[in-house]
């Protein structure tokens, strides 16, 4: 097959997911400026990716003929999608397809596009059809009349869900309370906030660095960039007619994870934790940790010295459950807390090097612990508890920055 520069594929952007101001010139192509970059990510649609290209040129050719363009952004479907839609480019000469083979993930791939992305509007529509393509037009008209982002939503009048089951209805409510409750300064503002269907001002995300995680990449813009004007349009949420759904239990989990993360980095709590220059999100995660380590400890104790158990000394019984817990709480250190770190240290003897780093930072907290309740018990608040909880503190943030400092520090240095 030959391929010229009108249909080859589109290079994957790499570095940050963050989108640049000003449009990156095309060498070679038209003068006429492109209006609206439509981002279409597919995963497996190889029955969907036709129609989808064919109604939405369709419509963008009678209102904005040649003043945009459709980006497919396929992770390397093993439908062969991404070929497909090459192959649909020399109809469609506002197509443009990205096949990504690194990266993976709904949002991470929406980004990609809009880095690739020319427009001034930048938008993003599923590729199975399931959003209704008439709604794009009354979406870019309120970007017109200057809306700053034009969400499609399925909680307006004339807006619905065709035929959810009473569960996944639950769930989608259920997911969008907890969201209000985490943060209402994103949630709050939109009555889908779910959504996977809208346009904003590439003036309005530029030069934010958007992060990857989850399937609700509005929640994203919403949150770092600077919406000042939004726009709602009602839409019924369609069957799904070929393929299927990419939803697992997997994104519940990762959307949980998004708004805590978002959260903690943007607003008031965002801007504190810049101005001390602590890290918040790791410490939480740390915390967390330590938490589970005393159910971990709590537990081996049990099964080592209770009566009913095998009944062994206490002391032994302790040391051996506290050693368990240390090592509980280096494994989920090392695999969550401080995961950007340890995925680029993963021989074993730098594992082995964090883990004996680990252990004798928490000895020496527990030293500290005890030391601390007993100086301030005897000179400064006379109740054990109280002083304890202080004690347990400064261990804690001791222990903390002790391992963010020498056991996950970053040491491949060229
Ligand atoms: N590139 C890429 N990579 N595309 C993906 C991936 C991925 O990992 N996962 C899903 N997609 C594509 C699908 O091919 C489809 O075009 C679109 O993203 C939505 O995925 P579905 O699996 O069909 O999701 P849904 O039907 O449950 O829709 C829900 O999520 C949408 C996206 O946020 C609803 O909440 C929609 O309102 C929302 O638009
Ligand atoms: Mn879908």
């Amino acid at each position: 097959m030959k391929i010229n520069s009108s249909n080859s594929l589109l290079t994957v952007p790499t570095g940050p997911l963050k989108i640049s101001d000003l449009p990156p010139k095309r060498v070679g192509t038209s003068s006429k400026s492109t209006h609206l970059s439509l981002i279409i990510p597919t995963y497996k649609e190889r029955d969907n990716i036709n129609n989808v290209v064919r109604i939405l040129s369709q419509l963008l050719d009678e209102s904005i003929p040649g003043h945009y363009e459709l980006i497919v952004v396929d992770d390397d479907s093993p439908d062969r999608t991404w070929e497909i839609a090459q192959s649909l480019t020399a109809k469609y000469p506002q197509l443009r397809v990205m096949r990504r083979q690194r990266e993976r993930g709904l949002s991470s791939a929406v980004i990609r596009g809009w880095q690739a992305a020319s427009g001034s509007v930048l938008g993003v529509i599923d590729g199975d059809l399931q959003h209704p393509p008439e709604v794009l037009m009354q979406l870019l008209r309120s970007v017109e009349e200057g809306a700053d982002l034009a969400v499609a939503s399925r909680h307006l009048d004339g807006g619905g869900v065709s035929r959810w089951s009473i569960v996944r209805r639950f769930l989608s409510r259920g997911a969008q309370m907890l969201g209000l409750v985490i943060l209402p300064g994103v949630l709050g503002r939109v009555s889908d906030p779910m959504s996977g269907y809208f346009l904003v001002r590439r003036s309005a995300i530029a030069g934010a660095t958007l992060n990857p995680v989850g399937y609700k990449i509005l929640l994203e813009v919403i949150g770092r960039g600077k919406v000042d004007q939004l726009a709602e349009v009602g839409y019924v949420f369609c069957e799904r007619k070929r393929g299927e759904s990419k939803v697992t239990w997997k994104q519940y989990i990762d959307y949980i994870h998004h708004l805590v993360r978002l959260r903690l980095s943007t607003g008031r709590v965002g801007r504190l934790s810049k101005k001390v220059n602590f890290p918040i999100g790791r410490f939480l995660r740390f915390g967390l940790v330590g938490f589970s380590g005393v159910f971990v400890d709590m537990a081996v104790l049990y099964l080592l010295s209770d009566p009913s158990t095998l009944a062994w000394l206490l002391i032994p019984s302790k040391i051996i459950a506290g050693e368990i817990a240390i090592l509980n709480n280096f494994f989920w250190n090392d695999a969550w807390t401080f995961a950007d770190v340890s995925t680029r240290q993963q021989e074993w003897h730098q594992r082995l090097k964090r883990f004996l780093k680990f252990n004798a930072i928490c000895l020496a907290g527990l030293l500290l612990n005890v030391l601390i309740l007993n100086l301030v018990f005897n000179f400064i608040i006379p109740n054990r508890y109280i002083a304890n909880l202080i004690a347990i503190a400064i261990a804690t943030i001791w222990n903390f920055w002790m391992n963010f400092k020498l056991s996950w520090r970053v040491t491949d240095v060229k």
